[in-house]
């Protein structure tokens, strides 16, 4: 067996241990697969991170990447090129390109601006900073079991468990989270009639969240690390309801389900929501920190009339918007948008048969190229298993739900791959077998 010669593969105490470090070290990534320092292949089944929604190192983007790196990478504060307005105009491009959905009233590329940071966290503050400024309010909504992204400010938001040591902010609320199958009220939709709404706009009166002021309603249109929950037609119309009625903005945290993921550029144009702001990230840098919120121009006027100043080292660096605008051309060119959904549905429907051929799954879910499904059985033991077979995969243990964000560029011959992985996978634990360590393509 090789060696594996990586440099990092030496002790790793050199690192503040604040994230897990996951073994093998990864030498190199190439499309939908990681190879490790000893030569092993690793079919990653996430995009890294959900970001390289390309494929790691699309030859196509590199190159485009090289040319601009000798050209221009950063300017300081203040300067503007051509490619960050060439980046804004892409983005604002995809609010009327949603792949066949008509744009809402009042939700077209002319009715927002743009503004770049360079992480999710930073979007979802920066969107958040927006909302404060133009109502002059402070409180924030978000849902139960949602995510916001990791620094201070939007760590309080999350609706995952929390550590003590962060302490509690104010004005921070929760709605139930629309997770039918487990339903929060015991109600079954579509008779429910949204109780759970209903439930929580009870729950934000109690809490004295209208009276204080609620600057925000931020919601995420699936729930991905709250256990992949895919909300019921008609629920974001009638969460922006309740944001109507609080005064407050709609903001749809498209961090994770935005840049084509769902089959729509973003998740909320499967509805016919305005939303007042949208965080996005991670996909439209295809691996590159480069995020940003896309904010309608008549709440970047009031918050700019109210002296919002929002400066980073890093915000509208040239590189930034280049990228943007080389992976939204490249999407669209490649129609990834479209074979998100195409592979999507065929995923779901694989996962479908696995369910019913090894009773091994439950509850598969998806929308595009995000999906999910239960664990009936040793959800940790699965995701081991899996991942001794060569298969990168996230798995959620609050909600026994394995996650696959893979890229868009995946293959059929891939994804067939995975099943073939998932069904061995689950043959021999239900056959009380030891998973074989090494287990060729
Ligand atoms: C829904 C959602 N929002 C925000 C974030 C934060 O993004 P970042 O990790 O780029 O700061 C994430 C990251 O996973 C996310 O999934």
């Amino acid at each position: 067996m090789p060696e594996d010669s990586s440099y990092s593969n030496r002790p790793r105490d050199r690192l503040a241990r604040i994230q897990p470090f996951l073994e093998p070290t990864i030498a190199q990534a190439r499309g939908a697969w990681y190879t490790d320092g000893m030569g092993r292949r690793h079919l990653d089944m996430l995009s890294g991170c959900w970001c390289s929604v390309l494929g790691h190192n699309h030859p196509r983007f590199i190159r485009s990447l090289k040319g601009q790196v000798e050209h221009l990478i950063h300017l300081g504060t203040g300067y503007i090129s051509d490619e960050v307005i060439r980046g804004a105009d892409a983005l604002l491009s995809t609010l009327d390109d949603a792949q066949g959905a008509t744009p809402t009233a009042g939700a077209g590329p002319g009715d927002y601006k743009v503004a770049f940071v360079n992480t999710g966290s930073e979007a979802v503050d920066l969107a958040v900073k927006f909302a404060k400024a133009a109502t002059g309010r402070q409180g924030v909504v978000t849902s139960d079991r949602g995510y916001y992204g990791a620094s201070s400010s939007v760590y309080h938001y999350m609706g995952l468990p929390k550590k003590d040591f962060m302490g509690q902010a104010t004005g921070c609320h929760q709605v139930l989270a629309p997770d039918c199958p487990a339903c929060p009220v015991g109600e079954t939709y579509p008779s429910c009639a949204f109780a759970c709404v209903d439930a929580s706009e009870r729950r934000l009166r109690e809490a004295g969240a209208p009276d204080a002021g609620v600057a925000a309603l931020l919601f995420e249109p699936i729930l991905s690390a709250g256990g992949m929950v895919f909300p019921p037609p008609g629920y974001l119309e009638r969460l922006q309801t309740t944001a109507r009625r609080l005064g407050a903005l709609f903001i749809s945290n498209e961090v994770t389900t935005g840049a084509g993921r769902t089959g729509r550029w973003f998740a909320y144009q499967h509805s016919s929501v305005t939303p007042d702001a949208i965080a996005f990230g991670k996909g439209f840098g295809n691996g590159l920190p480069v995020a940003g919120v896309l904010v309608r121009a008549d709440v970047e006027e009031a918050a700019y009339s109210a002296g919002l100043v929002h400066i980073q080292s890093h915000q509208s660096d040239p590189l930034s918007g280049f990228v943007v605008a080389e992976v939204i051309g490249l999407i669209r060119e490649l129609g990834l948008v479209k074979r998100a959904e195409v592979m999507g549905d065929e995923l779901k429907a694989k996962l479908e048969r696995v369910s019913r051929e090894t009773g091994g799954i439950g509850s598969v879910r998806g929308l595009g190229l995000m999906t999910g499904f239960t664990v009936r059985d040793d959800g940790p033991g699965l995701h081991a298993d899996l991942s001794a077979r060569g298969i990168v995969t996230c798995y959620r243990p609050a909600y026994d739900t394995i996650q696959l964000m893979p890229p868009y560029t995946i293959s059929r011959a891939e994804l067939d791959h995975f099943i073939a992985g998932l069904v061995a996978s689950l043959r021999t634990r239900q056959e009380g077998s030891r998973v074989p360590r090494e287990v060729s393509d």
